[in-house]
């Protein structure tokens, strides 16, 4: 059942160009210009006419919400608020009826996620689910929602999941700000096509998996590492620290990288590496210089670039390259590359890549 394959993670992971376009499928026909979100139909209005969207979820959803964040503020203009679902559910959070909800789940099952969607219906705010587990208890719980369609996850460590999740919840953002009235015909269609193309462009990032093994061979017994990134890569950071540290058990920390200079540059030595996401956009100069600070203190780095980049390559240790995309879609291929990586380590260690230590793959108790 692991189609050839030597885990369920490595089948997980190189099975996303399926996943994701399965997350589009009968959703989005860019040549069209159509994009429906069939649960979410009844609720378009309430949506675009949201002053706020609060975000709930933990782990790996958590990240997928930060990248939501960025595209609903970016694109449909509306306030977003991102929350572990554990804080916001013991915090008397401020909601209420004009607020909605977006909560995301791969399982379904967490129990937090769940409590916070049962408190916020309290307060009589609408729920929206971004569920992967059909007919799961959250799904049940919310009053419209979106299936991520990602297919079974098996793998504790959520890839496929992720990029399932930020592919629907990009595809909520746009069509929100469509019906706003927020963006041009032309935006609208050029982010259909753009997104109708990131299948492709995630396969072309496994060109590099053998480079990927490579790196994985040279760092396999670091002790630590860290993950920087900026804009829609901050999030990525966070995925990327978070899947090294659950397969590999290596200590890891994602930073937005502009924070570094704020404490954890004070770690970095010849035998730190650092992940940089450090492709082209809106925030390419400074993660430029984010790099030369950090080899400024012989820390070494590994860099996500766009293909084509000249100018990164001759000032780090390692290069990983994908495509470009468009900028709003950077996190579906950046973070490709640190799921191989984090996979590749673990396996070099000899660790139980699909079930680690400590780790349930839903957890169904706070
Ligand atoms: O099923 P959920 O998406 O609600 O799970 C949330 C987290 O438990 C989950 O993402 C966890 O962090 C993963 N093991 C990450 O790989």
């Amino acid at each position: 059942e692991k189609g050839g394959y030597d885990h369920f993670m490595i089948k997980e992971i190189f099975e996303q160009p399926r996943s994701i376009a399965d997350s589009m499928r009968g959703r989005l026909i860019a040549s069209e210009g159509h994009l429906q979100l069939g649960g979410l139909e009844n609720y378009m209005n309430k949506l675009a006419q949201a002053d706020r969207i609060v975000i709930v979820a933990c782990g790996t959803s958590w990240h997928a919400g930060l990248v939501a964040e960025y595209l609903f503020e970016e694109l449909a203009r509306i306030n977003v608020e991102v929350e572990y679902a554990s804080e916001f559910r013991y915090r008397n959070p401020v909601i209420g009826e004009n607020d909605v909800v977006i909560a995301i789940s791969q399982s379904g099952e967490t129990a937090d996620t769940l409590a916070a969607i049962e408190l916020a219906k309290s307060k009589g705010a609408t729920i929206f689910g971004v569920c992967n587990v059909v007919g799961s208890s959250i799904a049940r719980a919310t009053h419209a929602g979106a299936y991520t369609h990602a297919g079974p996850e098996i793998g504790v460590a959520s890839t496929k999941a992720f990029t399932a999740q930020v592919t629907v919840l990009t595809q909520m953002a746009i069509a929100v700000a469509r019906r706003k009235g927020a963006l041009t015909e032309d935006t609208y269609r050029q982010l259909l096509i753009e997104l109708e193309t990131i299948p492709t462009k995630v396969q072309q990032v496994f060109e590099y998996a053998d480079k990927i093994k490579e790196i994985a061979f040279i760092f396999t017994y670091a002790r630590n590492f860290i993950y920087l990134g900026r804009g829609l890569n901050f999030p990525v950071a966070l995925e990327g620290a978070l899947k090294l540290k659950e397969i590999s058990y290596i200590h890891a920390e994602g930073y937005p990288a502009a924070e570094m200079k704020h404490g954890p540059i004070a770690l970095i030595d010849e035998d730190m590496p650092v992940v940089f996401l450090a492709t082209k956009d809106g925030s390419y100069d400074k993660i430029v210089s984010n790099i030369q600070e950090v080899k400024a203190r012989k820390g070494r780095v590994i860099a996500i670039i766009t293909q084509g980049d000249t100018r990164i390559p001759g000032m780090v240790d390692f290069v990983i390259e994908v495509p470009q995309v468009h900028e709003l879609l950077t996190p579906l291929v950046s973070v490709i590359p640190l799921q191989l990586l984090s996979y590749y380590i673990a396996v070099m260690r000899g660790r139980n890549v699909d079930q680690p230590r400590n780790l349930a793959k839903s957890v169904t108790v706070e």
